[in-house]
Formats: C-alpha cells, sequence, structure tokens
C-alpha cells in the first residue's frame, strides 16, 4: 500500500472502518497477522519527521499518521492558537514518505465540549514532572492523554499488531508513553526512531534555523558533552557528570538547565554511589540549555 495518496479521515467511526477494511485487504493479500504502524504528530510537517515515518514504513505493512494540534500539551492559549495548520502540504508529506492513512480531527471531535473538556485526563505522575514537565506543568498529563485517546480510536483489530513510533530525540516523552502503554496496558508496542544529527554533532531540531553561526558553534557543547559520557561509559570508567558539564559551561553564551544521567525507563537520576562506579547497565544522559535565542535538548543512550 504505497503508491497512492494518503486516505484522509475525521471521524474516529471513519478512521476505525477503514482500519478495519486495510487490515482486511493485508490478510486477503496473503499476511495473517498483519502489523500497523501510528506516527502521532501535531502537522506542520517537515522533512525531519521523515525518519519516522521511513521507519514506521519500513516495519509495517499499514502506516497511519494522526494530525492533531494539542490543546492540553500547550503552556500558553496563544502558542496553541498560533501553531501552523498545513494539512494539505502534511497530507502530501505523508503521502511522499509511503503513509497509508491520515487521522486528522479537529479539536470538538477528539475533545467534545472542550475547553470544559475533557474531564477526566490521564497523569504521567512523577515521570512527567521532571525535567521538561519542571518548566512546562500539565505538558506531560496533556501528552499522555492524547496519545491514550489516539491508541484507543486507531487500535487496529486482532489479529492485526499495533506499533506506536517515537522520536529518541524527545526522551523524556518517549520514557512517559512507554510506560504509559505497560501501565493502562495497552496493546502497543513502542518503537523509538533514533534521534538524527547534523556531521557537526549537533541534534537536529526545527529551532536550529534560529540559531546564528556562533549559536551553532556553542551548541555543540551539548553533543561534545554527551560523547564525552559515552565515551567514559564505553571504556568501563566511572561517569565525571561534573566535568560533562563544564564541557558546557565553558562555551560562550550557553546556559545550561541540566544535565543529568538516569535510568531509561523510570527517569530516575542516577545516584553518586552508581556513578562512582562503571556503569552496570545502559544509561540515558539528558540535557538542555539554553543557547540563545533558543532552548534545546539533546540526549544520548550509555552503554556500559
Ligand atoms: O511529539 C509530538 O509531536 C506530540 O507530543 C504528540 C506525541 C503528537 C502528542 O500530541
Amino acid at each position: 500500500m504505497t503508491d497512492q495518496q494518503a486516505q484522509l479521515v475525521t471521524t474516529t467511526q471513519a478512521a476505525r472502518d477503514l482500519i478495519a477494511a486495510t487490515v482486511a485487504e493485508a490478510i486477503a493479500d496473503g499476511k495473517p497477522n498483519p502489523t500497523v504502524g501510528l506516527v502521532p504528530t501535531m502537522g506542520a510537517l517537515h522533512d525531519g519527521h521523515g525518519a519516522l515515518f521511513e521507519q514506521a514504513r519500513a516495519e509495517n505493512d499499514v502506516v497511519i499518521a494522526s494530525i492533531f494540534v494539542n490543546p492540553l500539551q500547550f503552556d500558553r492559549d496563544e502558542d496553541f492558537e498560533n501553531y501552523p495548520s498545513t494539512l494539505n502540504a502534511d497530507l502530501e508529506l505523508v503521502t511522499r514518505y509511503g503513509g497509508d492513512i491520515v487521522f486528522a480531527p479537529d479539536t470538538q471531535h477528539m475533545y467534545p465540549g472542550y475547553p470544559d473538556a475533557p474531564q477526566i485526563r490521564v497523569s504521567a505522575g512523577e515521570m512527567g514532572r521532571m525535567f521538561e514537565g519542571a518548566s512546562r506543568p500539565g505538558h506531560f498529563d496533556g501528552v499522555c492523554t492524547v496519545v491514550a485517546k489516539l491508541w484507543n480510536i486507531l487500535i487496529p483489530p486482532a489479529p492485526a499488531q499495533f506499533r506506536s513510533y517515537f522520536g529518541q530525540k524527545d526522551a523524556q516523552q518517549l520514557a512517559i508513553v512507554t510506560r504509559m502503554a505497560r501501565d493502562l496496558n495497552t496493546d502497543v508496542a513502542i518503537r523509538a526512531v533514533d534521534l538524527v544529527r547534523a556531521p557537526s554533532g549537533l541534534a537536529l531540531s526545527s529551532r536550529n534555523v534560529r540559531l546564528d553561526d556562533h549559536g551553532m558553534e556553542n551548541a555543540l557543547g551539548l553533543s561534545k558533552a554527551l560523547h564525552y559520557l559515552a565515551d567514559q561509559a564505553a571504556a568501563g570508567v566511572p561517569l565525571d557528570i561534573a566535568a560533562a558539564r563544564d564541557i558546557i559551561r565553558a562555551q560562550e553564551n550557553v546556559e545550561l538547565d541540566y544535565l543529568e544521567i538516569v535510568d531509561p525507563a523510570t527517569l530516575a537520576s542516577l545516584t553518586p554511589q552508581q556513578l562512582a562506579t562503571p556503569l552496570a547497565s545502559e544509561a540515558l544522559a539528558l540535557v538542555a540549555a539554553w543557547v540563545p535565542p533558543v532552548r534545546l535538548i539533546d540526549n544520548m543512550l550509555l552503554a556500559p
């Protein structure tokens, strides 16, 4: 199912009918257990989203993109109201990357009665209050609420298997939705899509275009600090987090927000005792810093 225009649906019933028909077609075509991959997005798609679609296309019989600007995850109403809406271009991009179905409901369809609804929301718990959540109260609760709803709406009928794709770039979001699938017993496999770096090492982000040449240069401190820790992990020596923070602080005009080494599943910071000995299992280094005029995040898995 890759050579035709992605089909647009805007309601739950239409999405479920189309997914059921597409799964039935795949079974009739000789695939007894078709796989369905969902790429949840907020639209305004660009080639930076390409890696998500490419991996979903490579791994599944059916690829769905959801496009929904979720008001529950914005800190300020005006950011939600000014969020770009580019549905026609998005449809073209999804088609170009081989997507089959685009689910693009409006706010009232997802949250009938909004802003007084939804009454019942999903809490991201402590995992949603740390790191990025500390400066954005409620953000990850909003993400969890919409992702849980998207899964409920778009989960394909048996015997199809359901997978949902999230970028490793947003490592905290990835850890939270992975935990949510487990805690809520949702029959979905979470697939992480690798972060993409420029040849300089800078993690690709739509915010990078706002950096001038000096900003680009200074921002490299983030990936240098992460590589420094990854090299220590690989060499089997204790991780010197203070020295890694100093790499970032040494950059001109960069303000470090946090650099922490955490358990990738729980996001709990490694204790000083754990840091004093070589890593026993995989850990995740998370960093955020202001490189004016933008705030950048980056992360790297540290393998012992
Ligand atoms: O990462 C995003 O674009 C959003 O947080 C998501 C997962 C689509 C939920 O609105």
